[in-house]
């Protein structure tokens, strides 16, 4: 199995002295949320801003400071980490650092393991406008580029210097997002995949629809894995929370017949298709076009079929891989592998509705994949980013085997 983005990565986090130090504790509490093993090197100003104590806590290993307080970690640390990281970030990098590793200056704890690293090593600038639009700034910034460094822009924003322009340290899930895409192999480059997402919302009148508690978190997440496996993605989805993710094209759509639209145009582009897209089977006959008002009596809505648009899909499909969804309360077995069947799906994840860990709007879930070839795979309990990479796993493997 393709590791799972972050896990298991060493990855070194170099924090230097500027206000966005404060930042740097929350990207380090992601990278070990992922999974990563980081380790923190910090510079003597680093230390005005945030103590060495909450990074060690965080990481749960000892913070590299000082290259002479006498211990074997301060020693040989550095080059022993140099040699065993995977990736490094600075963050943030300050006008001081990048001048010092423009130059190849070597005075300090990070500056020297700087020179030792040989692994994709990712810059974030963060300081003051003026500081990063000037001209030394921006020659070193050149010049670590051409060194093959990769440079993350800074944002724009209120700054802490009361100014408010470029400069900002872009947010935590930012930098691991861009990490990860660094990591991830490139196995999808190339392919085109479509994914839908989220639930779809059938109107009854103005203020009210029909819809259900899907979030888009699952559809999302495969789209953000396959992007950073070199996919080109289109993400059709209903109304949802989430934002985008990067590089990603998305159509965003409402009901069952805008979401049947997209994907059928789409379709003949794509070489692989993944509907987790909760899709309404119903909508009200009419839709009234003042709200409702109530009164003492019932109210009676009359429903009529949305086109099943997975089932049209198989149907059309010609040589794409097609990939759906099953979400039951019971009988899971019988049902995902009679809906495998009808509508001409290679894999269906089914996953039970009702336990708190797994289907809707949780960030975990629980499935069982079944084959077109009969085989059956139930997962453990993972994360909905972790099933992603399974699944695209899965999917990489049953192309392999078609050519
Ligand atoms: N699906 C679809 N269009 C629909 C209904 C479902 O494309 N109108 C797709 C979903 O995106 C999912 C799969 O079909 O990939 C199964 O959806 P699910 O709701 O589990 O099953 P249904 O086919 O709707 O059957 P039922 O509601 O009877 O379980």
């Amino acid at each position: 199995m393709v590791p799972y983005d972050l896990e298991g990565k060493r990855i070194v986090l170099g924090v230097c002295g500027g206000i966005a130090a404060y930042k740097s504790a929350e990207l380090l509490r992601l990278l070990v949320k992922q999974g990563a093993e980081p380790r923190v090197v910090m510079t003597a100003n680093a230390v005005h801003f945030v103590g060495p104590m909450t990074f060690e806590a965080l990481s749960g290993k000892k913070v590299l400071l000082d290259l002479f307080s006498g211990n074997d970690e301060a020693t040989i640390g550095h080059i022993q980490w140099a040699q065993e990281a995977d990736a490094v970030i600075i963050a943030p990098a300050t006008a001081n650092f990048l001048a010092k590793l423009a130059h190849g200056i070597a005075d300090d704890a990070l500056s020297t393991f700087m020179l030792a690293v040989t692994c994709p090593v990712i810059i974030c600038p963060s300081m003051n406008t003026n500081m990063l639009n000037s001209r030394p700034v921006q020659r070193n910034l050149e010049t670590i580029k051409k060194d093959g460094h990769l440079v993350v822009d800074p944002c724009a924003g209120e700054l802490a210097c009361g100014t408010s322009g470029p400069g900002r340290l872009p947010e935590p899930h930012y930098i691991v997002d861009y990490l990860a895409g660094i990591m991830a192999p490139k196995d999808f480059r190339g392919k085109n995949i479509l994914v839908t997402a989220g639930p779809t919302r059938e109107a009854i009148d103005p203020v009210r629809y029909i819809s259900n508690p899907s979030t888009g978190k699952m559809g999302f997440a495969i789209a953000r894995a396959a992007e950073r496996r070199g996919a080109n993605v289109m993400l059709v989805t209903g109304p949802t929370a989430l934002e985008a993710p990067p590089n990603v094209r998305v159509t965003r759509v409402e009901t069952a017949a805008q979401m049947a639209e997209a994907v059928l145009d789409f379709m003949e582009h794509a070489d692989i298709i993944i509907k987790t897209a909760a899709v309404s089977d119903y909508r009200p006959c009419s839709v009234s076009e003042r709200k409702l008002k109530k009164n003492e009596r019932n109210l009676e809505l009359s429903l009529e079929r949305t086109d099943d648009i997975l089932r049209e899909v198989g149907r059309r499909k010609s040589g794409q891989i097609l990939v759906g969804f099953a979400a039951e309360t019971h009988d899971l077995e019988s049902y995902a592998l009679k809906k495998l069947e009808e509508k001409n799906l290679d894999i269906i994840v089914a996953n039970r509705i009702g336990p708190p860990d797994s289907g809707f709007a949780s960030d975990t879930n629980k499935a069982v994949l079944f084959f077109r070839n009969g085989t059956k795979e139930p997962l453990e309990l993972m994360s909905k980013e972790k099933m992603a990479h399974l699944l695209l796993d899965r999917i990489i493997a049953l192309q392999e085997d078609r050519q």
